[in-house]
């Protein structure tokens, strides 16, 4: 594992920890900055994918946005000392409360996911004489080509205002004085590898869709494509920065934009996901019927995504004194067959008291955790501190 300092100190420490490799993260966030200014596009980091004060800040410092899905995320950007109007506000079930909260702050946008948001929208922006600036979230029914648990733009999917609402929209829109049109949004999931092709078809989607509001009297200033592009979870070293000038070259290329139209986006996991791991002592090595497992000190409880989605990190042994291999199973502490990290892992010979390193776990990590069985949270160590 690259960019690990101070072993011994790290080694130390009780674990499980979510170890933050600063350095990288800063080099991704600037790769991410230096793409996005040569293409034109304005970066809202979707806070979903982790909340961690410390990486915030230097994301605020480097001007970015921020991309949020519930009122408590909107309260804590604010808190972080972002500026409201660089926030945008998706989600398709948003209470009263949370609305009259965001509209009172002053943010960027909401992303509005549904006729009946916008009609809830504009009469609580009227009651309180305030008014609302909204974007209109439509859904592009592209294939974002992963996991059907990462999918958000297909027809079936709950996001999103369907495409054949939208002679309604501009209906609604008439007659919402309260509300100011400010643009369309798209985003049609996560972990997107087909970079060039998947994004050239969400661009072709939205290219019609930007033209029939556009030609129903409604300028879209804003273009928002949303976030989704994926990591390498195989090879976090030897692909450690996302194709970040990839994605944004293919939307500037594909979109058809007329002068005063920005485009924006919200990627999460690309920004984060490969600066953390999530370390983890070995508890034992158990010998099983037919299968050896491995058992840590972390689970489902930090890390659910294996659990969830059968997603894949790639796991080191860090302190392995032998070069022999051996095939396991790595499973947590929890008490639930599902508390498994990897099947049929091939690892070198590791026992009680080594640890290991799940890797690229900086997105939807530390922020899906829980405290189930009653455990304690992973602590948070960064490379700058050791
Ligand atoms: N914008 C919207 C409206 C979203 O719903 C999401 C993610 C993003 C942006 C950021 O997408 P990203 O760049 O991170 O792909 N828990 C799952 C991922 C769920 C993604 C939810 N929405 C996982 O662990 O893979």
């Amino acid at each position: 594992m690259q960019g690990l300092l101070n072993t011994e100190r790290l080694f130390s420490m009780p674990t499980p920890i979510w170890y933050y490799d600063m350095s990288l993260f800063r080099r991704t966030v600037d790769a991410a900055v230096k793409a996005a200014e040569a293409n034109g596009i304005t970066i809202h980091y979707s806070i979903k994918a982790n909340s961690e004060p410390r990486i915030l800040e230097y994301m605020k410092g480097k001007g970015l946005g921020v991309d949020c899905v519930s009122g408590n995320e909107v309260k804590y950007s604010i808190e972080q000392g972002f500026d409201p109007a660089k926030i945008v506000f998706a989600g398709v079930g948003k209470s009263d409360e949370e609305i009259l909260y965001a509209m009172k702050a002053g943010i960027g946008s909401f992303n509005c996911e549904s006729l009946e948001e916008l009609v809830v929208i504009e009469e609580i922006a009227a009651a309180n004489d305030l008014r609302a600036n909204v974007s209109l979230r439509i859904n592009p029914e592209v294939d974002a080509k992963t996991h059907k648990f990462m999918t958000t733009g297909l027809e079936m999917d709950k996001f999103g205002i369907p495409k054949k609402d939208m002679a309604r929209v501009v209906e609604i829109l008439l007659h919402s004085s309260h509300v100011n049109f400010k643009g369309l949004h798209f985003h049609i999931g996560s972990q997107i590898t087909d970079v060039e092709n998947v994004f050239t078809n969400e661009c072709i989607s939205a290219n019609g869709i930007v033209a029939f509001f556009e030609e129903n009297g409604f300028p879209v200033e804003n273009i928002d494509l949303g976030g989704g592009l994926g990591i390498d979870y195989y090879n976090p070293d030897s692909h450690d920065i996302p194709e970040f000038e990839l994605w944004f070259s293919t939307l500037r290329e594909r979109m058809k934009l007329r002068p005063g139209q920005k485009l924006h986006v919200e990627p999460g996991r690309s920004l984060v996901g490969q600066c953390v791991s999530l370390l983890s002592r070995v508890i034992f090595v158990k010998e099983g019927e037919n299968k050896t497992f491995v058992i840590l000190d972390t689970g489902m409880n930090d890390l659910i995504r294996p659990a969830l989605y059968h997603a894949y990190h790639k796991i080191e042994n860090l302190t392995a004194s032998s070069e022999r291999l051996m095939v396991y199973d790595v499973v947590g502490p929890i008490c639930e067959s599902a508390d498994v990290l990897a099947v049929d892992r091939v690892l070198p010979v590791t026992k009680r008291g080594d640890i290991l390193a799940i890797r690229s776990t900086g997105a939807y990590g530390s922020v899906m955790s829980s405290s189930y069985n009653m455990r304690n949270p992973a602590r948070v160590v960064f490379s700058d501190d050791l």
